[in-house]
């Protein structure tokens, strides 16, 4: 069994005819804190976009607690608690703050 809380293998995400991302694959286990880094234009939101079902993949798999989310759609993926908001106030979860994030 797939231990990871958040498996992608083989990302392949295009807007139109530009193909954006390729063959992105990574792994989020439980407890760990992944980042994704690349300079601007690299794909980092696009990535995001594909895993939440805004911009679906063309190939690949996303499975969240080994459940196949692929092709579901955002509201059914936010539903199971991804978020890509939650992303951005990583700096007030860090400190713990209660105060609201900034939009
Ligand atoms: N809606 C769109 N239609 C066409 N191309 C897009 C669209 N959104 C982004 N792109 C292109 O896709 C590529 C990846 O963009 P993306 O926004 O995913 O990069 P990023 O890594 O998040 O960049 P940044 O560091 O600036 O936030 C860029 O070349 C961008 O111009
Ligand atoms: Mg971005």
């Amino acid at each position: 069994m797939n231990a990871s809380v958040l498996h992608v293998e083989q990302l392949d995400t295009a807007y139109g005819q530009t193909q954006i991302l390729r063959g992105v694959s990574f792994e989020v286990r439980p407890r760990e804190i992944v980042a994704i880094l690349g300079r601007n234009g690299a794909g980092k939101t696009t990535l995001l976009r594909s895993i939440m079902g805004l911009t679906p993949a063309r190939s690949g798999l996303v499975q969240f607690k080994a459940a196949d989310i692929t092709r579901l759609p955002t509201y059914e993926i936010a539903a199971l608690g991804i978020s890509a908001r939650a992303l951005r106030r990583m700096p007030t979860l860090l400190r713990g703050s209660s105060s609201a994030p900034t939009p």
